[in-house]
């Protein structure tokens, strides 16, 4: 199977070999769905072949008197499905709430076999991830199995944040790590009440002009989730382990998760979440390379001969470095397509 650590071998040069070679497989979309709502699961199997990763979800957004249901209806899901091509995450409750033990404890032993990644909220430092590694260590040795449960966390802490390249280098498992706007705005005391997305107060306006001073001035919204989805994007990278951008809460506004999507995309990221069913080809298009561009990028490969030197293609300058980012947009499409 590909590796994440060829994936990123294209812009590797020179930097130290990432310490694990977890799978790499489609995840442009990761579909989440409420386990305990037995209208949702019958939908199921039309949805599961729409979609890279199905994942279960038993943190927030079920409620407090569902988690016991949700659990159970999610070993249901599991042992009535057959899941394809397509991976079966979970995202379990966090590991200092009241469920987050006994969501391992019972999902290890009755479906480990099928679960590929366990998806760890509100992760704040390495200590998190070795608890859980060292907890699936033991429970996977009891149940038998023989492929380890790869980890995925959440960024969506200032802590975890400032904690984000010890989280990625914490355990081999480590599969990717997701931007979780809604609790990352409200541990930080940001004054959005969106997940995810823009604020139409947070812009830059356009300098006055000397000539026309009472003229309107145009403003330009920002996206308040650059900053951290380019570190986190940085701290995957170096690690070998694949970024996500989370949630797009506005469900109504397609365009504008898709703008979203796609600005992750551009920096680095391999994916996104989807909240509802309207998402799934938003995000399979936004995270797949367009055609035009793998076109362009086959022209200065091919125009780059052995890769080395400088050659001018359509009046832009070709380089070494060039050929490197036309690659990567090739690797990803071969992939996809594979
Ligand atoms: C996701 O969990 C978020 O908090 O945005
Ligand atoms: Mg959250």
């Amino acid at each position: 199977m590909r590796s994440a650590k060829d994936f990123f071998a294209p812009l590797a040069v020179g930097a130290p070999t990432p310490p694990r070679d977890i799978p790499w497989r489609p995840s442009r979309v990761i579909h989440f769905f409420d386990p305990s709502n037995e209208k949702m699961a019958a939908k199921l199997p039309g949805l599961i072949p729409r979609v890279d990763v199905l994942l279960g979800n038993l943190e927030d957004g079920v409620r407090a008197d569902n988690k016991i249901a949700a659990r159970e209806g999610l070993v249901k899901v599991a042992e009535g499905n057959d899941f394809g091509e397509t991976q079966f995450w979970v995202r379990v409750n966090s590991i200092d709430s009241p469920w987050g033990l006994d969501d391992l404890l019972t999902l290890v032993p009755a479906i480990g076999a099928k679960l590929d990644v366990i998806m760890l909220p509100k992760v704040q430092g390495a200590e998190d991830i070795h608890y859980i590694d060292r907890l699936l260590a033991q429970l996977e040795a009891k149940a038998g199995l023989t492929r380890p449960i790869l980890v995925h966390a959440i960024l969506e802490t200032a802590r975890g944040v400032g904690n984000v390249e010890e989280i990625c280098a914490a355990s081999p498992r480590m599969q990717g790590l997701s931007l979780g706007p809604a609790d990352l705005a409200a541990d930080r005391r940001m004054k959005t009440t969106r997940v995810g997305g823009g604020h139409p107060g947070y812009l830059v306006r356009q300098d006055p002009n000397p000539d026309a001073p009472d003229a309107v001035r145009a403003t330009f919204q920002q996206d308040p989730w650059h900053y951290t989805l380019a570190r986190m994007v940085d701290a995957c990278v170096a690690h070998g382990i694949m970024p996500y951008y989370g949630p797009f809460g506005d469900i109504a506004d397609v365009t504008a998760c898709e703008d979203q999507f796609r600005n992750a995309f551009l920096l680095g990221a391999v994916g996104a979440w989807s909240l509802h069913p309207v998402q799934i080809d938003i995000a399979k298009k936004v995270f797949s390379p367009e055609v035009k561009d793998v076109e362009w990028a086959k022209k200065v490969v091919d125009a780059m001969g052995d890769g080395t030197g400088a050659v001018m293609v359509n009046g832009t300058m070709q380089d070494d470095a060039s050929v490197k980012q036309c690659r990567v947009i090739l690797d990803l499409a071969r992939r996809l397509a594979a």
